[in-house]
């Protein structure tokens, strides 16, 4: 393993993977390193270009602390995390496709009654989410648990936000004999994702905003079912054809239905105009 030159460095490389055990590990190194190569020789890499690229990748792990995850944001960013979620979760007709989870889940959220409001006094226009869980075949699924988080009216989450309560628009729903939940809580709107790191630069570099649209997230479980992980997208928002993270799917997208008649509102203990949005979530067996 001398004189190594352009042309033969790589199967040098890969000729040090031989010895490696894991099958799976040398599966994945072997390709890695093909690829880098071909990139490497593809784009006939500067040595400024590899020290920035070095730089760039220094300056995201730096930027990574307990709360902060920017190379998961790179990752989402460059469209891999969407890739791995729809490699590792393919769907039966009739499921609930899913989408990134991103930064701002928090474990330990309450559960809550049906109707319960999680926005609290969160200022907001008000709004009725409401739907069942079934199989794909339509089987309503009792007792699901439905797992919910999402943004204040100003784009910003709980974690981001001093104005805001702990645990604040987020709750834990079960539902009912006919796989029914219903909840309240405020429209949300689309918002940045953290974009005061390198991954902002990077975006702005690119021309490319770092806007999300408007979204719910949910996880949704139930005993014998695998989960899903998943948004419901607000229709008619500006951003969901560019998407900073590439999560949006047709499936997932929801009329929120505007409604004006302080007698519809008042059924359900809010003030009018609100909104209602209906969506079912399909689970599909493990
Ligand atoms: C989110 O929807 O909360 C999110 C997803 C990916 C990156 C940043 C935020
Ligand atoms: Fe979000």
């Amino acid at each position: 393993m001398r004189n190594l030159t352009e042309h033969n460095v790589t199967e040098a490389v890969l000729q040090t993977l031989d010895k490696i055990q894991d099958a799976r590990f040398k599966e994945i190194m072997t390709s890695l390193v093909k690829y880098l190569h071909t990139f490497v020789r593809e784009v006939e890499l500067t040595e400024a270009e590899w020290l920035a690229a070095i730089q760039f990748l220094t300056a995201t792990g730096q930027m990574c602390n307990e709360s902060r995850q920017e190379f998961i944001l790179l990752s989402d960013t460059l469209g891999v995390s969407v890739l791995v979620d729809a490699i590792n979760h393919r769907k039966v007709e009739g499921a609930t496709v899913s989408t990134v989870l991103g930064p701002f889940y928090r474990e330990g959220a309450a559960e809550v009654p049906p109707l319960h409001n999680i926005a609290g006094d969160t200022p907001g226009e008000p709004v009725v989410v409401f739907g069942q869980v079934t199989t794909p075949e339509g089987q309503p699924i009792p007792g699901a648990l439905l797992d919910i988080w999402q943004a204040s009216a100003q784009g910003f989450y709980d974690v981001q936000d001093t104005n805001q309560p702990e645990m604040n628009l987020r709750g834990k729903l079960r539902t009912d004999e006919a796989g029914r939940y219903i909840f309240r809580t405020i429209k949300p709107s689309s918002y940045p994702i953290p974009y005061d790191g390198p991954v902002g630069k990077m975006l702005n570099v690119m021309d490319r905003h770092p806007y999300r649209p408007a979204h719910i997230h949910f996880i949704v479980s139930a005993e014998g079912y695998q989960p899903v992980v998943t948004h419901i997208f607000v229709e008619g928002d500006p951003y969901l054809d560019s998407d900073a993270v590439f999560g949006v799917k047709d499936a997932l997208i929801a009329d929120f239905v505007r409604h004006d008649s302080p007698e519809e509102a008042a059924k359900y203990d809010i003030s009018a105009p609100f909104y209602t949005v209906e969506y079912n979530f399909g689970l599909q067996p493990v």
